[in-house]
């Protein structure tokens, strides 16, 4: 155990004086963290202010409309050359302008620290205590602490915070949200001297069946004359004590250890095993020990690599990311994280057979990371669209001279002991990937995360091959990642001196749930009159390409180590190919759509990645009416390698899945059906050719009732918890109506409220958080919010022109 600091008379004092204080105080706080969430008040004009919890967008409620953030632009990176109105790029939601945020707290007299940690706020979050500058941030993204010790009282009595925010034109490519969009927190304690808030980082020197080697370094806040010990525990996944023992601090007041555990359960995708960490900060004073601060951590022991011979490697097994990507708004709740929201989301992409996300292209929320750590997904965590070279007018390159270090550093210490998160990415289609300066930029970019974390590799999406060989960017990268460019990997491979190449964006298929267009030709940039993308997944844009072209490439070349495709989930914003069309606000990329319903994409990529289920789907709908005899193409996805398919008992014939051809390889597809109401059937078989399963789709009658189904019928009463019903219009025998298009009346009574509600439906104006909406292709999804309060809820789901009425009964339980 080392002394800190020089011993002088004067210091000796101060020790003891600040030792007889902290003796007694230590009784009372430790540490203490304390949500922030509720109780704010909240204005745009300064002067109405109405009461909110946070996470909260002020902007989710709208109105749509073209004007908010109307962006009259040539977008370079889509080939445009002549300046035009580009209306839904950012959500056409009023996110511009400022924002201010208030509310009080108190902390118990003799807090001698105190901070603030915001997990995100867009953006420009300025962070007054009574009245006083206490901090800033600049980036609406990122997560940051305000050390707010010297602006409290004292006394116990109450302060005031404010945040002021501003959110700045033509600064997103996509909608961003606005307000104190993530989790705020309150920590503080009666010792100026504790452990950094983000101080621990936990690096798996390896692991494997057998043992793993953990080292841990941990630094102290505030050091004073003293000698510090770090207590460690750690606890299995049953809540059994592996180890505890105590490590002495240098004498820069940081601790650095390094410790082994047999027998680990090793953190995969697939067992997601944690543990939990905890430190204890413990004072020495005269043979007398006391705990200063103390933290928990969950962690998972798990070792990474890449490398020539096995690519990616995960606890010593290579494996092939199956990735999406997703931005980080949660559909009609806009920018304002929340849990539930984001499980499901994780629920229903590993049921697809997905293993991981990369956090396009921004700093994840920490929540979204829990959820990633607990569930079991593998996490490719992104900072920025942009560097110094600027893609929109008002966006990261403003900041990047001044920020980029901290906004890096901030992202890592914060992050950097979640298991899930696998892989750092830096950037994404960087404008400098041209020159020079942005192999010297990416350069120092990976060399602080290296010293920041020097477990994980780092990337930066590439969309430029020849470029990024030419000025060095592509040689510089841990994992050299290319964005779409398919046509370029066989070739520009044997450049890459790594030794592989990842998928870090693919596809950029864009489709619309339930809506078919005909023939099924495939296409580029295809545009029709109502705004809308074929259901069929055969269109892309012209710079991206379909599921089957990534998918040869990843099964094909044993360099490929997996893919990350855009999207997971449609997205508000970017809504490609209609970035000059009105009305149209939202994405048409997502694997599912805005209100997470699955498109028929989804069944495509399971059939695919989910190795452990069987997927029998069949597309499109089967009631065409004005369609009779007309060529109406089947397609089935599913793993199996044939199937006969019958309309109305008929044979259409039995097909396998041809390696040869760039669309039969994955999918099977009888292109000259002629459509008849009845039933279609499809029988598939396995590989032996034994009858495996069938799938029928009948032709809808009239409507005769809404079917309600909760994703979960049991909340939390907490006041955030979720419930997502997704509401479908069916006939007698529980056909859903493909086109029903009902306006429904939405209502909660009891122990929730009426949240949000979506239909997924991209050009639609209609407001999420009215209680009201339009049915698409027969379905929407109401979102019910738990309150505070155990109890029952009802929804009530009304169609006033038909007189259909549901109700579904909710539990919300403490
Ligand atoms: C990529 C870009 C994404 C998104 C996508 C649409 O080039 O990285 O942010 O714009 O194109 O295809």
């Amino acid at each position: 155990m080392r002394r800190i600091g020089l011993l002088s008379l004067l210091a000796c004092l101060c020790l003891s004086l600040q030792s007889q204080d902290m003796t007694k105080e230590m009784e009372y706080i430790t540490h203490q963290e304390k949500s922030l969430n509720d109780n704010w008040q909240f204005t745009r004009d300064g002067s109405n202010w109405q009461n909110v919890n946070i996470p909260h967008d002020w902007a989710i409620s709208g109105p749509f409309d073209k004007k908010w953030d109307l962006q009259v632009t040539a977008i370079k990176e889509n080939g445009e050359e002549r300046a035009t109105e580009h209306s839904g790029r950012s959500g056409a939601l009023p996110w511009i302008g400022r924002g201010t945020y208030r509310r009080t707290f108190s902390v118990p007299p003799g807090t001698k620290y105190a901070a603030l940690v915001f997990d995100g706020a867009m953006a420009d979050p300025h962070v007054y205590v009574n009245g006083k500058l206490a901090g800033h941030w600049a980036y609406g993204y990122n997560a940051f602490i305000v050390n707010i010790s010297d602006y409290i009282h004292q006394d116990g009595s109450e302060n005031l915070l404010q945040v002021d925010l501003e959110n700045l034109e033509e600064s997103n490519r996509w909608y961003p949200g606005a307000g104190i969009y993530r989790p705020v927190k309150l920590v503080y304690s009666s010792h100026v001297t504790g452990l950094d808030h983000w101080g621990l980082s936990t690096n798996i020197l390896y692991a494997n069946d057998w043992k793993a080697e953990i080292e841990i370094k941990h630094s102290i806040r505030t050091p004073l004359l003293g000698d510090y010990l770090l207590r460690i525990t750690l606890t299995d996944p049953d809540g059994n004590d592996i180890t505890q023992f105590t490590t002495p601090a240098d004498g820069m007041g940081n601790f650095h250890t390094q410790f082994r555990v047999l027998h680990p359960k090793l953190w995969t995708p697939e067992s997601p095993w944690l543990y939990n960490l905890k430190t204890e900060l413990i004072e020495n004073l005269n043979g007398q020990e006391g705990v200063l601060d103390c933290q928990n951590h969950k962690i998972g022991i798990r070792s990474i690599r890449v490398c020539r011979e096995h690519g990616f490697e995960l606890n010593g097994v290579s494996r092939k990311f199956k990735g999406v990507c997703l931005h980080h708004d949660l559909g009609p709740l806009g920018a304002a994280v929340n849990k539930a929201a984001l499980i499901r989301q994780i629920r229903l992409l590993k049921d697809m057979g997905a293993d991981a996300i990369r956090t396009s292209h921004n700093m994840p929320s920490t929540w979204q990371m829990e959820v990633c750590d607990s569930m079991g997904m593998m996490v490719m965590a992104e900072s920025f669209d942009a560097w110094s070279d600027a893609k929109v007018k008002n966006g990261y390159n403003r900041l990047w001279d001044e920020w980029w270090q901290r906004d890096i550093t901030n992202l890592i210490e914060n992050h950097r002991n979640h298991p899930s998160i696998v892989m750092w990415s830096v950037g994404n289609e960087i404008p400098e990937q041209w020159k020079p300066e942005g192999t010297m930029r990416y350069t120092k970019l990976i060399e602080l995360c290296h010293k920041l974390d020097p477990t994980r590799p780092v990337t930066c999406g590439m969309d430029q091959p020849d470029a990024d060989l030419a000025s060095g960017f592509a040689l510089v990268a841990d994992v050299p990642g290319y964005n779409y460019r398919i046509k370029r990997y066989e070739e520009t491979f044997p450049k890459l001196p790594q030794g592989f190449l990842l998928g870090s964006e693919t596809a950029s298929t864009v489709s619309t749930r339930g809506h078919y267009y005909f023939p099924d030709e495939c296409g580029e940039n295809k545009m029709w009159p109502d705004g809308q993308c074929s259901g069929y997944d055969t269109e892309c844009c012209w710079w991206s390409n379909l599921p089957d072209d990534d998918w040869r490439l990843q099964d094909d070349m044993p360099w490929t180590i997996g893919e990350f495709v855009w999207t997971g989930f449609d997205y508000l914003g970017e809504p490609t190919p209609y970035d000059q069309y009105w009305p149209s606000r939202s994405s048409y990329f997502g694997i599912l759509d805005l209100a997470g319903l699955p498109k028929d994409r989804y069944w495509l990529y399971r059939s695919h990645w989910n190795t452990q289920e069987h997927t029998i789907h069949l597309l499109p709908h089967w009631t065409w009416p004005g369609r009779e005899g007309k060529v109406t193409p089947v397609y089935c996805y599913t793993d199996y390698p044939s199937a006969e398919l019958f309309v109305n008992g008929k044979s259409q014939g039995r097909i396998s899945k041809d390696k040869s051809s760039r669309l039969d390889r994955y999918r099977l597809r009888w292109r000259e059906v002629k459509y008849e109401p009845g039933e279609l059937r499809v029988v598939v078989y396995d590989n032996n050719g034994n009858k495996a399963g069938e799938q029928v789709v009948r032709t809808a009658g009239k409507p005769a009732r809404l079917l309600l189904e909760a994703d979960r019928p049991t909340i939390k009463a907490d006041g955030n918890d979720l419930s997502f019903v997704t509401v479908s219009l069916v006939d007698k025998n529980g056909t859903l109506c493909p086109d029903a298009a009902n306006q429904l009346e939405f209502s909660v009574k009891g122990a929730a409220t009426y949240k949000a509600a979506c239909n997924g439906d991209a050009t639609s104006l209609e407001p999420f958080t009215q209680p009201t909406m339009k049915l698409f292709h027969g379905q929407l999804v109401v979102v019910v919010q738990a309150s505070d309060k155990a109890g029952n809820a009802t929804l009530t789901v009304r169609d006033r022109k038909s007189g259909l009425k549901q109700t579904l009964q909710l539990n919300v339980v403490k």
